[in-house]
Parts: C-alpha cells; sequence; structure tokens
C-alpha cells in the first residue's frame, strides 16, 4: 500500500504517540535484557528506534527510504550523525541523543550510523556523478523554480492529471502520483527533505533521482534550490491556509 505524503505524516503522528509514551514507562528491564543504552548491535537499534518511521529494512516506511545508496553517499556520515541526534526542528524526526533529550547515547548514534552505512551503502556510488549539493548554498528564486518545476515535476507531479498522462506514466513503471503542492502535505516537511527527495528520488516508489526526471538531462544544483524555494512558497499561498507563521522558512 502507498500512502500520499499528507496520509502518511498523519500515520506517524499516530504511531509515534505510543512510542513515546513507551519510553517514559515506570519499571527495570528484566534481569536478562540488557540496559537500554547497553544495546549496541545495528539490527537492535534500528529496528527498536527507526523502523517504525523509516521501514523495517530502512525503506517503504511513511518517512523517507535510509536504505538507498545514493542518499547514504550523498548524506554523508556527518550528516547522518547531526541529524540522528539532533532531530529535525517541527517535524516528526526526534531528536536521539541524551544530550537533546533523547534516549541513545553517542556511541549507539555512532553504531546506527556505521550500520547504515555498511548495510546500505555503497562507497563508490556517487563517483565521476555531479550531484548537487546537500544544503542549500543560496535561498532559491521561486519564479525561476516555478519554472523548473513545470519542466522537471509537473508531468508526474499535477492536480489535474488527464487519463492519457496517467496511462503514460505506468507505462514508464511510475505509479499515480500525489500533489506535492498541498499546504498541508507541504507544512509538515521542511525545506532539506523536499530537496532530499528532488535530489535522491524514492527509488522504491518510482520517483526519479535528480538525473531521471528529464532522461539526459540531469537537474543543476540552482534548479534544485529554486524547485524547493517555489515549493516552500506554496506553503503560505494558500487563502485557505491555517499554518502558524512560524512556517515561513
Ligand atoms: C516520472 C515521474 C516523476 C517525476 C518527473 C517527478 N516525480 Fe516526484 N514522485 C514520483 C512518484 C511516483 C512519487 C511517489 C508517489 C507519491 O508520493 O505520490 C513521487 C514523490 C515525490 C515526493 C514525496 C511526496 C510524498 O508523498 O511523500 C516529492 C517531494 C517529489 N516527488 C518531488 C518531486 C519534484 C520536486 C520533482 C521535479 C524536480 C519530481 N518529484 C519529479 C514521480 C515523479
Ligand atoms: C516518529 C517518526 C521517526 C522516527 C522514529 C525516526 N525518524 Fe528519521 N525522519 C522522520 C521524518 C518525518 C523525517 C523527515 C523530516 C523533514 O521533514 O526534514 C526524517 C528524516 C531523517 C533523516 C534526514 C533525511 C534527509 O533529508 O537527509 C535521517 C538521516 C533520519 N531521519 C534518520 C533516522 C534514524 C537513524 C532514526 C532512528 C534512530 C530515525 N530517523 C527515526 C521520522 C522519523
Amino acid at each position: 500500500m502507498k500512502m500520499s505524503g499528507l496520509s502518511a505524516l498523519i500515520f506517524l503522528v499516530l504511531i509515534s504517540v505510543p512510542m513515546t509514551g513507551c519510553s517514559h514507562l515506570p519499571g527495570k528491564p528484566g534481569p536478562e535484557a540488557p540496559r537500554p543504552d547497553q544495546i549496541m548491535d545495528f539490527a537492535t537499534l534500528y529496528k527498536e528506534n527507526c523502523s517504525a518511521c523509516h521501514g523495517a529494512d530502512g525503506k517503504n516506511g511513511a518517512a523517507i527510504a535510509l536504505a538507498n545508496p545514493v542518499y547514504l553517499a550523498w548524506a554523508g556520515e556527518d550528516n547522518l550523525q547531526q541529524i540522528t541526534a539532533k532531530g529535525v526542528t517541527r517535524t516528526l524526526m526526534p531528536a536521539f541523543s541524551k544530550r537533546a533529550g533523547g534516549m541513545l547515547t553517542d556511541q549507539q548514534i555512532d553504531n546506527l550510523v556505521q550500520g547504515m552505512l555498511a548495510q546500505w551503502g555503497q562507497r563508490e556510488i556517487l563517483n565521476n556523478q555531479n550531484i548537487p549539493f546537500y544544503a542549500a548554498t543560496t535561498k532559491g528564486d521561486t519564479a525561476q523554480g516555478k519554472l523548473v518545476f513545470e519542466g522537471f515535476c509537473s508531468r508526474c507531479h499535477r492536480d489535474d492529471i488527464n487519463e492519457a498522462a496517467a496511462a503514460d506514466l505506468t507505462a514508464t513503471g511510475s505509479i499515480a502520483v500525489g500533489s506535492i503542492t498541498d499546504p498541508s502535505y507541504l507544512a509538515l516537511v521542511s525545506a532539506q527533505d523536499l530537496r532530499t527527495i528532488t535530489v535522491v528520488g524514492m527509488p522504491n516508489y518510482k520517483m526519479p533521482d535528480w538525473r531521471g526526471d528529464v532522461p539526459g538531462r540531469p537537474m543543476t544544483d540552482k534548479e534544485v534550490t529554486d524547485v524547493v524555494a517555489w515549493l516552500i512558497s506554496q506553503r503560505i499561498q494558500s487563502p485557505d491556509q491555517t499554518l502558524p507563521q512560524s512556517h515561513s522558512e
């Protein structure tokens, strides 16, 4: 089953409530259970802390796939470490480091990061690839971004997709695609999440990476920055939007 961005994120809200609840349960673990901060193996750490949102094997979860070698090579060890430790503010991605109010030690976070890279990564995968930067280096140009969206994205992402276009998409192995300009969807994702998906795609759902939206015409760093700036601007453009003002990054 594939959920739309919005329903997937709402699903995350629902499952994350009991999860955080659990961590506050009183009582000590039984004598045979290791103390939570002594669990060091990647599989258990991942299963207990990440799989509910990012999927059992690092994919097909409601949040972005981590078992994507292009993603892992692109984000790199330092970003993976930082994000896992500190979370992403104003989103459902929690902070895991004890210092940031989470439950994991630095060693556990390190084991998670090394485990993802060893298990799901491919060191050389980006060699000789001209990939956009991980983080945007400028604010982006929203007017250009609208044109980029029309050129690179709208053949799949449009609200009025007709039968012929839908059939074309199915023929290329893509599935029907939800709106990504819905303000309620955009309210729940960070600019970096949109940038990440635009650059590394969602291989398990046939969302192309930066090389595949227009075959033979990879997106440039500026095009990625501009299209994300335009998408973010859609958060506050809708007349019926009810988002808090603080969402105007
Ligand atoms: C060949 C078709 C295709 C093209 C071109 C395409 N996408 Fe996608 N995109 C998909 C599919 C398929 C999905 C996954 C299904 C879904 O989420 O509705 C997806 C998902 C997404 C998502 C996540 C939405 C969610 O539900 O979580 C974002 C964000 C996104 N695309 C952005 C873009 C941007 C930006 C562009 C242009 C730069 C683009 N896409 C171009 C097919 C495409
Ligand atoms: C309650 C759900 C939830 C849990 C649990 C969770 N994540 Fe996330 N994670 C998210 C969401 C949602 C995002 C996207 C946030 C955004 O909009 O930027 C995310 C983003 C990330 C990113 C950044 C992706 C990027 O754009 O570079 C990394 C890395 C990550 N998570 C790793 C982990 C790891 C490792 C764990 C377990 C220790 C974990 N997450 C647990 C929901 C979750």
